[in-house]
């Protein structure tokens, strides 16, 4: 399998979002109405700023749970602009609208995944993403890493393109299992992105080159 290993920031503050594309590595961003909540700001002008910012895919989710609201939310969300990617939730109604919204050519991010066979129904209605949610299932005590794989293996027998979008990581390791296993998409909050950076010995390496440069005659 060949391609890129993207990078979105799961997150709905600004501040942060331009931080991380400042650095070149940002591919989108992923937000929810809980961390659009803790922005304080309306969801619009929080999806406005960040769609000023960012050119890759903003996912913005609906709040309706029946299939013919979510239909009209998704539509009005994608006018918002074009790399709008509408996230529904995987429940019947869900499926169903990401179907009609796909159908349309609005890209849908089908969220809170927690088995191979809901990422399977996601893949079959042609969702552009599907979001297994690995911290949350770790928190159950099940391997969420164990999922990104059977999804990875399920999709790849049968070429189907639904990219996977490794969610709710919560530390450097999870992202690079999931780059591992083949995940497509690793959506992690701002600290762990950040962590991504460092090694100690990084550190003291470059401390040790910048004290023999000073002994090199000027
Ligand atoms: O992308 C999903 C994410 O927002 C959930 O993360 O840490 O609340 O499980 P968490």
């Amino acid at each position: 399998m060949w391609g890129t290993m993207k990078f979105f920031l799961d997150t709905a503050i600004i501040e942060e979002i331009r931080e991380a594309n400042s650095y070149g590595i940002l591919d989108g961003v992923t937000t929810n109405p809980s961390l659009v909540a803790k922005t304080g700001k309306t969801f619009y002008k929080v999806l406005e700023e960040i769609c000023e910012e960012v050119k890759g895919p903003v996912s913005a989710e609906v709040t309706a749970i029946e299939s013919p609201k979510m239909v009209q939310e998704g539509k009005t969300l994608a006018k918002l602009a074009p790399n709008i990617v509408v996230k529904v939730p995987l429940i019947k109604e869900g499926i169903k609208a990401a179907k009609i919204l796909e159908e349309d050519g609005i890209r849908c991010n089908v969220t809170l995944c927690f088995s191979a066979m809901q990422a399977l129904l996601a893949a079959k209605v042609g969702a552009a993403y599907i979001s297994p949610f690995i911290g949350r299932l770790d928190d159950l005590n099940q391997d969420g890493m164990e999922l990104i794989g059977e999804i990875r293996q399920i999709y790849d027998n049968y070429g189907y393109k639904t990219e996977i979008l490794a969610a709710s990581i919560r530390h450097p390791l999870h992202a690079k299992q999931a780059a591992l296993l083949g995940a497509d998409v690793a959506t992690m909050p701002f600290g762990p992105m950040m962590q991504l950076f460092n090694h100690p010995l990084t550190d003291l390496g470059l401390d040790r080159f910048l004290k023999d440069w000073e002994k090199v005659p000027k």
